[in-house]
C-alpha cells in the first residue's frame, strides 16, 4: 500500500455506485451511548458523497485507489496487502505504515480492512473511490462516521456482500476504536444510517455492552416545530476525540457501574439502566420526583465507593440523569412543548460543561452569544414561541459545534449576525464561526 498521485476523473471512467452519507447532529443525550444510555440524534443535509468507478487495469492485481477532492494524494492498496494489519484488532494501530498513518486515508483503510475480512473471494476488478464532502471536518458533526459507513456500504453493495445497516454501523464504530483509538459508542454511525426523512432517532443502548443490541425508534416532531430551523454553530475549534480524555470518562463510568452492581447486588447491564424509576429509588433511596442530578452526585460521593478517578461521581450523575432529560425531550417534541425542550437542552449543556467537563470555553461562550442575540432579535417582533431553543454542545465536545432551534422569523438576521466579523464570538476569540443550517434529513442513501 502506498500514497500515490490522484487520478484525473474523465469520461473514460465508468461510475458504478454512488452513495450519500450525511453528517449527524445530536439534539440531546450526550456522552451516554457508551454507558448504556439514550440518545436523540438525526441526519443532517450536509453529507459526504462517495463515488465508485471501475478501473480498466491490465494487471491481475486488483487494486483500490482512494482519493478525496479535499486532500492531496491517493491511497493505492490491494486487498491482500491489508494482511499486514494482522488479525488482532487491538494491534492494528501499531501496524499501519507511518506515511499512511499521517495521511487522511488511514481512517479509510479501516473500511477496507473490514471489507477484506468479510470477503470470501478475491477482488476481481480494480476500483477508484472518489470522496467529496460538504461536511466540515472537526466540527463535531460526524464526518468520520459518514465516511466509514459510506465506504463500507458502497463496497459491500458492489461486492454483493450481504450486511444489515446495523452490522455496518457496528463495523464503522470498530474503525473508530481500532484505527483511531477512540472507544466511542455507536450513536454517530446509527445517526448517519438509520433516520427516515423528517425524523430523529431515539436510541436506547441499555443492552449494548452485553450483546450489542439496542432499541431504535423513529421520532416525528410536533407540527409547531415547523416554525423553527435547526442551526449548528461551528466554533471553529477542531474537536479530535482521540487526543481528548474521552476514553477516561468511559472507563470511569464502567468502573462506577461495576461498583454499584456489587454494592447493591444489582443485575443491570448498564449505567443507563439506573435512570429507571425503580433502580433510582433502590440505589439512591429517594423518590423520583424529588431526585435531581445534584442529589445523585451527592449520594454517589457519600457512598464510600473506591473510585480511581475523583470525577467519577460527577460523570456518573450525568450518565444517569441525562437519560431523564432525553425522555423529557422526546415528550416535548411530540407535545410541542418548547419550554420543556429548552430546559432539557440547557441543563444538558451545563451538565456537560460543569460535571462531565467535555465542553470548552468557545462552546460555552458561543452558546451565550447565540442565546442573547436571538432573544434580542425576538424583542422587536412578536413571535409565537421562544426566539431560540437551546443551545447546547452537540457531539463529543472539546470544540466542534452547538445545536439550537432558531425561530424562522429571526433566522436570517441570526445567521447574518454570525457571518459579520463583528459578532461578539469572533471579537473575543478571533475565530470565525460558521453556521450549519439544516432540516431533518434521511440517513445514508444510494443515488
Ligand atoms: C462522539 C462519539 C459518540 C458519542 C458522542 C458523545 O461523537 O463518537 O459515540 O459518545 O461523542 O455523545
Amino acid at each position: 500500500m502506498q500514497i500515490v498521485d490522484k487520478l484525473k476523473i474523465d469520461d473514460t471512467l465508468k461510475m458504478i455506485q454512488h452513495v450519500k452519507a450525511p453528517g449527524r447532529m445530536n439534539l440531546i443525550g450526550e456522552h451516554t451511548d457508551y454507558s448504556g444510555g439514550k440518545v436523540l440524534p438525526f441526519s443532517i443535509e450536509a453529507c459526504i458523497d462517495i463515488k465508485l468507478y471501475e478501473l480498466c487495469e491490465d494487471s491481475d492485481d486488483s487494486k483500490l485507489l482512494l482519493q478525496s477532492a479535499d486532500f492531496v494524494g491517493a491511497l493505492s492498496v490491494s486487498m491482500n496487502e491489508l494482511d499486514v494489519l494482522g488479525d488482532k484488532e487491538e494491534d492494528i494501530l501499531s501496524h499501519i505504515p507511518q506515511d499512511i498513518k499521517e495521511h487522511w486515508s488511514s481512517y479509510a483503510l479501516g473500511a477496507l480492512y473490514y471489507v477484506h475480512k468479510s470477503l470470501n473471494l478475491e477482488l476481481r476488478k480494480s476500483y477508484l473511490i472518489e470522496i467529496d464532502s460538504t461536511l466540515p471536518v472537526g466540527a463535531g458533526i460526524s464526518s468520520s462516521a459518514a465516511l466509514s459507513t459510506g465506504l463500507l456500504s458502497i463496497l459491500y453493495k458492489e461486492l454483493s456482500v450481504d450486511k444489515t445497516k446495523e452490522a455496518i454501523a457496528k463495523e464503522a464504530m470498530k474503525i473508530e476504536h481500532f484505527f483511531t483509538g477512540t472507544k466511542c459508542g455507536q450513536m454517530d454511525q446509527l445517526a448517519v444510517m438509520m433516520p427516515k426523512e423528517n425524523h430523529l432517532i431515539s436510541v436506547d443502548f441499555e443492552n449494548f455492552n452485553d450483546d450489542m443490541s439496542f432499541s431504535l425508534k423513529q421520532v416525528e416532531t410536533h407540527s409547531s416545530f415547523k416554525n423553527y430551523t435547526i442551526v449548528g454553530l461551528n466554533t471553529g475549534v477542531q474537536h479530535k476525540l482521540s487526543d481528548s480524555p474521552y476514553n477516561q470518562s468511559r472507563e470511569a463510568c464502567e468502573l462506577l457501574l461495576k461498583l454499584l452492581k456489587e454494592k447493591f447486588d444489582l443485575n443491570i447491564p448498564a449505567l443507563g439502566s439506573l435512570a429507571k424509576d425503580h433502580y433510582l429509588e433502590k440505589v439512591f433511596a429517594v423518590k423520583k420526583d424529588v431526585l435531581s442530578q445534584d442529589l445523585i452526585k451527592d449520594k454517589l460521593e457519600s457512598m464510600g465507593l473506591e473510585y480511581s478517578d475523583d470525577r467519577t461521581a460527577a460523570f456518573g450523575s450525568h450518565a444517569i440523569w441525562e437519560n431523564v432529560r432525553v425522555d423529557n425531550a422526546v415528550e416535548a417534541l411530540s407535545e410541542g412543548d418548547f419550554d420543556k425542550l429548552d430546559k432539557a437542552m440547557n441543563e444538558s449543556h451545563l451538565s456537560l460543561q460543569n460535571e462531565y467537563k467535555v465542553s470548552c470555553e468557545e462552546l460555552d461562550f458561543i452558546r451565550l452569544v447565540a442565546r442573547e442575540k436571538a432573544e434580542e432579535l425576538g424583542l422587536s417582533i412578536s413571535l409565537n414561541g421562544p426566539a431560540i431553543i437551546g443551545p447546547r454542545m452537540t457531539g463529543g465536545g472539546f470544540g466542534g459545534s452547538t445545536i439550537q432551534l432558531v425561530h424562522n422569523d429571526i433566522l436570517d438576521q441570526f445567521i447574518a449576525y454570525f457571518k459579520d466579523e463583528k459578532n461578539a464570538y469572533q471579537l473575543k476569540t478571533k475565530i470565525k464561526p460558521s453556521a450549519i443550517v439544516t432540516k431533518l434529513s434521511s440517513g445514508l442513501r444510494f443515488i
